[in-house]
């Protein structure tokens, strides 16, 4: 039976794949839409490896508002969208935030108004802790709850924020006139979902991230070392104020982040809060170093690094304080970090070309 029908904007990059799949899993119908910008529609066939099923996809621009009407119009049955379409390298929003505002900010307007026009009333949003900006500002804001003050210090995190704001004020709008025309249950609503650092790949190796160009974040730069592709990783800074001098961040598995999806989702559709934010992290903050012997233990061997300057716009903490999501959702993060480390290696070693390869023999042999 199917529990619903959900759109999935950047439904085959990596966060949008992992969750395309637990909503398979969970039994709702899935379409993704993605330009493949920074994926590959292979991630389909490893979804149907996986379990079975294979989500609908077209290939839409989120700022194609004509395009997502006629996705809408073809799925009438659709009644939630998950929405991580977005440009998201932090470093290059600083070089040409004018595009990053066009996908971030005008693709998400685009979304809300085809979803206005077709009725489709829940949305989920991936935001990011990087809203919260540098939180050691504040007295007693670590862990970082959700009531912490907001403010990024890049475009990227600029885009989150504002589209945070349109969202909220869009809800708000809609569910005044909503209630001025008598209606209840029918009305707009909003899960604002701040991320921290996803990590890990799917257990059984075939699904992981692939990012197209350079990778940015740590653990896919360490991954690289790993296998040669890279001589060392270059430690951002070993001065901050912590246990061994180097930044600390909350790493979840990516397995439980897409499980906070489909938990979120379902509170949207059965309780109706309008417009709320929930923080997606395990509570447990990792140093680089933490990171760098956990990825070696996975991989059986130490991998070089070499200490260099702090990394411009790096804040000390991003830990979260997940309490919310945990009494309100029911959700928390259950993988361990030794548990993503392991399983990140599984996938970049038996996936060197990411997606451009063949699925691992041994899984298509089971
Ligand atoms: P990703 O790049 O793997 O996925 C994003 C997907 O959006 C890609 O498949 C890309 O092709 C697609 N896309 C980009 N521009 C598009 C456009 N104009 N039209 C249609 N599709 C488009 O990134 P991810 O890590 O899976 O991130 C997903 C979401 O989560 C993003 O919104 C990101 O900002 C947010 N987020 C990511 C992290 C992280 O560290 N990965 C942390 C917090 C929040
Ligand atoms: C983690 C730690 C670096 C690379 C970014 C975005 C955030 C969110 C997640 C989208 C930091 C250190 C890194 C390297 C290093 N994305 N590092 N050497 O910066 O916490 O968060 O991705 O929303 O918005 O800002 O993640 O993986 O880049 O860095 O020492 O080569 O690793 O300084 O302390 P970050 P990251």
């Amino acid at each position: 039976m199917v529990v619903g029908s959900v759109l999935v904007t950047g439904g085959t990059g990596y966060i949008g794949s992992f969750t395309a799949l637990a909503l398979l899993q969970a039994d709702y119908k899935v379409v993704i839409i993605d330009n493949l910008y920074n994926s590959s529609n292979e991630v389909l066939n490893r979804i149907e490896l996986i379990c079975g099923k294979k989500p609908e996809y077209h290939q839409c621009d989120i700022t194609d508002e004509k395009a997502l009407d006629e996705v809408f119009k073809a799925h009438p049955d659709i009644d939630s969208v998950i929405h991580f379409a977005a440009l998201k390298a932090v470093g290059e929003s600083a070089e040409v935030p004018l595009e990053y505002y066009r996908v971030n900010v005008y693709g998400t307007l685009c979304l809300l108004r085809s979803m206005q026009k077709h009725g489709v009333t829940n949305i989920v949003f991936s935001s990011s802790a990087t809203v919260y900006g540098d939180a050691t500002r504040f007295e007693g804001m670590i862990p970082i709850p959700e009531e912490c003050p907001l403010g990024p210090t890049n475009p990227y995190g600029n885009t989150k924020f504002t589209v945070e704001t349109m969202i909220t004020d869009h809800i708000n709008a809609e569910r005044v006139k909503a209630k001025k025309e008598g209606k209840n249950g029918d009305v707009f609503n909003a899960a604002l979902l701040r991320y921290f650092n996803p990590a890990g790949s799917h257990p059984s190796g075939v699904m992981g991230e692939d990012p197209q160009g350079v990778p940015y974040n740590l653990l896919p730069l360490l991954a690289q070392v790993a296998v040669g592709k890279r001589e060392k990783l270059l430690v951002f800074g070993d001065d901050y104020d912590s246990k061994d001098g180097t930044a600390i961040r909350d790493y979840i598995h990516i397995l439980d982040l897409s499980r906070g999806h489909t938990v979120a989702l379902d509170h949207l559709r059965s309780n109706h809060p309008g417009v709320r934010a929930w923080n997606l992290g395990t509570g447990k903050g990792s140093t680089v170093y933490d990171m760098i012997n956990a990825f070696s233990s996975a991989v059986g061997r130490d991998l070089p690094y070499e200490v260099v300057g702090r990394r411009p716009g790096d804040v000390l903490n991003l830990t979260a304080n997940p309490t919310r999501a945990n009494k309100e959702l029911g959700w928390k993060a259950e993988h361990t970090l030794e548990g993503a480390c392991t399983d990140l290696w599984r996938w970049t070693e038996n996936n060197p070309q990411g997606y451009r390869q063949e699925p691992p023999k041994e899984f298509l042999e089971k």
